[in-house]
């Protein structure tokens, strides 16, 4: 059973990285120490199970349809999430994901996430985006939120994509 959202931050350090790694569809494989410190779950209630476990339903579903089209075409991409703790309480990360190759065959293993800690600043103007594209979802659905988020980035510049605007975003504000 997935807990209930409280509105209260979880507060990251700083210097520490929560760090998990999946096979090729999204379940867990490995995760840090601090990744099992922030979200209050055992190794054994993570390993072998899929990564929305933590997933938090303030997140727009448009975010992760384009983290996995980019990362299943073995491109990299950075992305802001709010992730949800055993306990209800909330965090927000910065996250850069990469995929894992075989050294043979090239065939895409898996992925690593590398997750840190954003500023108070970047964290207000993406929870606002991520509301409206979730308002949109709701009412007209997916492809409705994604045509919002495309045209947002448009508006901030004809060569920004998500994945560009995701790996600059301290860059934009
Ligand atoms: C390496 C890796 C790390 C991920 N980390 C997270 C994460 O921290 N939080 C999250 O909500 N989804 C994460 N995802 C995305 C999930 O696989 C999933 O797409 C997302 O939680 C939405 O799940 P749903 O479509 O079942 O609702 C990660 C995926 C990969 C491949």
């Amino acid at each position: 059973m997935k807990p209930t959202p409280i509105n209260e931050e979880i507060v990251l350090d700083p210097k520490r990285y929560i760090v998990s790694e999946t096979d090729e569809h999204g379940k867990i494989t490995f995760c840090n120490d601090y990744f099992i410190e922030i979200c209050g779950y055992s190794k054994e209630e993570l390993l072998g199970h899929a990564h929305n476990i933590i997933r938090h339903p303030d997140m727009p579903k448009v975010v992760f349809k384009l983290l996995w089209e980019t990362i299943s075409q073995g491109k990299n991409i950075n992305a802001v999430i709010k992730n949800m703790a055993k306990d209800g309480r909330y965090y927000w990360v910065f996250t850069e994901f990469e995929s894992r190759r075989d050294a043979d065959t090239g065939k895409i293993i898996g992925y690593t996430a590398s997750r840190k800690t954003i500023s108070k600043h970047v964290t207000e103007i993406v929870s606002n985006l991520y509301a409206k594209l979730l308002e949109i979802e709701k009412k007209d659905g997916l492809e409705a939120s994604q045509t919002y988020l495309f045209n947002f980035l448009k508006e901030k510049g004809d060569d920004i994509n998500f994945q560009n605007f995701m790996e600059n975003i301290h860059k934009f504000y």
